[in-house]
């Protein structure tokens, strides 16, 4: 199995952003927990990120290459629809990841443009949710 993790906008801030609600570790401590888990489960694991829409439109069509995808599309999730499309546009597997409880935040956070395309949402438990993600794309 061969998993890639997708991290948008502004999740390369981990760690001093916002550390109340999206904890104090780095998206580098996240990942490396995640290398670690995924090896001793017999998977090979990947890791991109970026702020920019476009790229990671380019990162969902590289999936196709992939069993399962882990995206954390960041604020992008709540409106792009560019990032939507592109995830219908391949048969891969993506599960949509959240730190946050986004259902108990701002009501702006409440709508997920991208939910609809992907296999499952996990949210609301901080750096445990790429794990959650992990472990149902590999039990698949
Ligand atoms: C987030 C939730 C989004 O609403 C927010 O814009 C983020 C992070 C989360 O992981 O909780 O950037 O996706």
């Amino acid at each position: 199995m061969k998993i890639l993790v997708i991290n948008g906008v502004n999740l390369d801030m981990l760690g001093t952003r916002e550390p109340e609600i999206y904890g104090g570790r780095t998206l580098d401590d996240i990942n490396s927990d995640l290398s670690v888990i995924a090896k001793n489960m017999g998977a090979d694991i990947d890791f991109v990120q970026s702020n920019i829409e476009g790229e990671i439109v380019e990162f969902i069509h590289s999936g196709r290459l992939y069993d399962g995808i882990i995206l954390n599309a960041g604020a992008y999730t709540h409106y792009s629809i560019a990032i939507r499309d592109a995830i219908s546009s391949i048969k891969t597997p993506c599960v949509e990841v959240h730190l946050s409880n986004v259902h108990k935040r701002e009501e702006f956070r409440h709508t997920s443009v991208i939910s609809a395309v992907c296999t499952g949402v996990i949210a609301g438990f901080g750096e445990d949710s790429y794990k959650l993600a992990l472990y149902a794309l590999l039990k698949k």
